[in-house]
C-alpha cells in the first residue's frame, strides 16, 4: 500500500496518479530532480503530489501524499518558519520557500527548502556516484563514507554497515566524526585538510574507546564536477586487531627482555659475588654507559644493548682465581697474564649465545684502546666497536672512583685527568666530551641545608640566580635521605640545626660520595665549628650575614673543583 491510495480520497487523487505515471509528470519528476534543494510540488489542501530525492533524505521517508507541512500557514507568510519532526525524533526548524503554480485549474505550491544550514536536514544532493563506483566501493573492505562539505554521511558501502552494525538510515545525514569518534566537534585533525588549495587528504590513526577500536582513518576531498557540492570520501581502516596483536607481541617482548636482563643481571652478581670490591661495578657502568649512550643520541635499542654488553662485561673474570682478584698487592706477570685474559674467556661463553646484540665482541674490546695499547688484541680506532669504547670510559672511570684490594679510591679529579689525558689518543673524543659534558650537567646541582628559613631563601635565590638547579631543606634528616639516593656535587648547609648538626650531614654525605663539596655557613665568631667543619672536608666556610658576591665565590669555586677544572 503506498502512500496516494492511503490519502487518495480528495479532490487532487488523481493528480498524484498523474504525477506518478503519465509522461507530463515524469517531466515534472526531471525538472524536479534537477532543483539542488529539496522541493514537493503540493495540492491546494496540502497533500504532496510529487517531489525530489533531496526531499525524501529530508523527511527520511517518501512523502507523496502526505501532509507535511502546514500549508495554509506557509502560503499566508512567506518564506517562513516550519518546524517539523524527523523520523529520528529530533526536532527541526526548516526555512520554507513557496511560489504557486497554476495548473488544470488549479493552484499548487512549489514548496523548497533552501540549501541546508546548520540547523537545517540536508537534502541530498546529486553525488554523481556512478553505479559502476557504488559497485566498487561496495566492494572495498575498508569502511568507506562519503560525505558532503559539512561532513555528513551521504553514502555508505556494505563495510560501513557491517562496521557500525546499523542501518543506513542510522548513519545518514549525521557528521561522520558523531559515528567515528563520537564527538560533536570536528576532529583536530581535519584542520590540516585545507579549503581547496591545501593538502586535499589527511590521515588520522585514533583509538575509539567509546566504540573499542582503532581506526586509521583517511579523509579526502574529491574533485567534483563544477557547480556541484564538494564531495568527501571517509575510508576507514578498522586496525584493532592488528593493534591487539602489536600489544600482545610487545607485551611478550617486554616480559621476555625483562627475564633476559635477570638472566643477565644474575650472571654478572654471580662473577662479582667473587670479588667483594667489584660488587656493583657492572651495575655502575651501565648506568654510566647508557647516560654516555644517551648523550651520543644514540637510539633506545642500541642503548639497551649497551647496557647488557656493560652488565656482562666482566664475566670473564669468573676464570680468573679469587686470590687473583682480590690481591692486595702488585700482581706478577704471570697472574697479570691472568687477569687479562678475562674479555677472550667472556668472548667465547658469550659467542654461542644469539643476542640481538653483538655482545660478545663488545665485551671482547671493552679493554681495547684507540692507540693500540689495550688488550686481549691491540685493536685500533675504528677496529674498536662504539659501544666498546663508551664501555671503555665508563668501566675506567667506574674502576677509578672506587676502592680496589691494591689502591684506594681516587678523587675524580684524578680520574678527570686520566679521561681527560686520553682523549683522542686512548679513549674515543666524542664518548670523552659525552661524559664530560654529563659531569658539568651534574654539576649544576646543589643541595642547601639550613633550619632558618630567611637563610634558606636568600642562598637558594642567589644560588638560583647563577643558573644553578637547588633542592633546599630546611630539615637535615630530610636532606640526607635525598642525598643518599642520588648525591650532590655540593651542599651548603648550616652547622646548628635540630635533629642532626652539620657536622653529622657532611660527615655522612661525604661516606655516600666523597667527592661532594662542602660549604659550611657559621654564626659569627664561630671559628671553632669552623675549623671542624674543614677537618671533615668541607672546602669553605661563610660567615653570617654574608656578601652575595663571597656566597657566588665560594658556589663557583667549589663546583669548579668538583668538576676536575679548579
Ligand atoms: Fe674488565
Ligand atoms: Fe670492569
Amino acid at each position: 500500500m503506498n502512500q496516494a491510495s492511503v490519502i487518495g480520497k480528495g479532490p487532487m487523487d488523481g493528480a498524484i496518479g498523474l504525477f506518478n505515471h503519465t509522461s507530463e509528470g515524469n517531466s515534472v519528476h526531471r525538472l524536479l530532480e534537477r532543483i539542488p534543494q529539496a522541493a514537493l510540488l503540493v495540492g491546494p489542501e496540502g497533500q504532496v503530489l510529487c517531489c525530489n530525492r533531496a526531499a525524501r533524505t529530508v523527511f527520511g521517508h517518501d512523502p507523496i501524499g502526505t501532509l507535511p507541512v502546514p500549508i495554509g500557514e506557509c502560503i499566508a507568510q512567506f518564506p517562513r518558519q516550519v518546524d517539523w519532526t524527523g523520523t529520528d525524533g529530533t526536532a527541526h526548524s526548516i526555512q520554507v520557500e513557496v511560489e504557486s503554480i497554476e495548473w488544470q485549474g488549479n493552484t499548487l505550491r512549489m514548496l523548497t527548502i533552501p540549501s541546508p544550514g546548520a540547523d537545517q536536514p540536508p537534502a541530498l544532493l546529486d553525488y554523481n556516484i556512478a553505479p559502476g563506483w557504488t559497485a566498487i566501493i561496495d566492494g572495498l573492505e575498508e569502511m568507506v563514507l562519503v560525505a558532503d562539505e559539512h561532513f555528513r554521511i551521504r553514502h555508505v558501502n556494505r563495510a560501513a554497515l557491517e562496521g557500525f552494525s546499523c542501518d543506513a538510515a542510522t548513519l545518514l545525514n549525521r557528521p561522520y566524526y558523531e559515528i567515528v569518534h563520537g564527538s560533536s566537534s570536528l576532529p583536530a585533525y581535519l584542520s590540516a585538510l585545507g579549503s581547496g588549495s591545501g593538502p586535499q587528504w589527511v590521515v588520522e590513526e585514533t583509538e575509539e574507546p567509546h566504540l573499542g577500536r582503532f581506526f586509521k582513518i583517511m579523509v579526502s576531498r574529491l574533485e567534483t564536477p563544477p557547480g556541484h557540492e564538494p564531495v568527501l570520501a571517509i575510508v576507514i581502516q578498522d586496525q584493532t586487531r592488528k593493534l591487539q596483536h602489536e600489544r600482545e607481541a610487545q607485551r611478550l617482548n617486554l616480559a621476555l627482555a625483562k627475564s633476559f636482563s635477570g638472566i643477565t643481571r644474575a650472571l654478572s652478581d654471580l662473577v662479582e659475588g667473587r670479588d667483594p670490591y667489584t660488587a656493583g661495578h657492572s651495575g655502575s657502568v651501565a648506568k654510566l654507559a647508557a647516560r654516555i649512550g644517551g648523550e651520543m643520541r644514540l637510539a633506545e635499542d642500541e642503548i639497551e644493548g649497551l647496557r647488557v654488553c656493560a652488565i656482562l662485561h666482566d664475566i670473564g673474570k669468573a676464570s680468573v682465581p679469587s686470590s687473583i682478584l682480590n690481591k692486595p698487592g702488585r700482581l706478577s706477570p704471570y697472574e697479570w697474564g691472568m687477569l687479562k685474559e678475562h674479555p677472550s674467556k667472556a668472548y667465547e661463553a658469550l659467542r654461542h649465545i644469539p643476542f640481538p646484540w653483538p655482545v660478545a665482541e663488545v665485551v671482547y674490546q671493552h679493554h681495547e684502546r684507540l692507540d693500540g695499547s689495550g688488550y686481549p688484541r691491540g685493536l685500533k680506532a675504528e677496529e674498536i666497536h662504539l659501544w666498546a669504547r663508551i664501555l671503555a670510559v665508563s668501566d675506567v672511570v667506574d674502576a677509578m672512583s672506587n676502592h680496589r684490594p691494591y689502591r684506594p679510591r681516587l678523587p675524580l679529579k684524578v680520574v678527570l685527568e686520566e679521561i681527560r689525558g686520553g682523549r683522542g689518543d686512548r679513549y674515543d673524543k666524542r664518548v670523552v666530551d659525552a661524559y664530560l659534558e654529563l659531569l658539568r650537567r651534574e654539576a649544576n646541582r646543589v643541595m642547601v641545608v639550613d633550619d632558618e628559613p630567611l637563610m634558606l631563601d636568600f642562598v637558594t635565590e642567589v644560588l638560583q640566580l647563577e643558573g644553578l638547579e637547588v633542592a633546599a631543606f630546611r630539615d637535615p634528616i630530610a636532606a640526607l635521605e635525598a642525598f643518599e639516593k642520588a648525591p650532590y656535587p655540593l651542599v651548603v648547609t648550616d652547622l646548628k640545626m635540630p635533629g642532626m648538626d652539620g657536622f653529622e650531614l657532611i660527615k655522612r654525605a661525604r661516606a655516600v660520595n666523597p667527592d661532594t663539596e662542602v660549604i659550611v655557613i657559621t654564626g659569627s665568631g664561630d671559628k671553632h665549628g669552623a675549623v671542624e667543619a674543614l677537618r671533615l672536608g668541607a672546602r669553605d666556610f661563610l660567615e653570617k650575614p654574608m656578601e652575595i658576591k663571597t656566597l657566588q665565590n665560594a658556589v663557583t669555586e667549589a663546583l669548579s673543583h668538583y668538576r676536575g677544572w679548579g
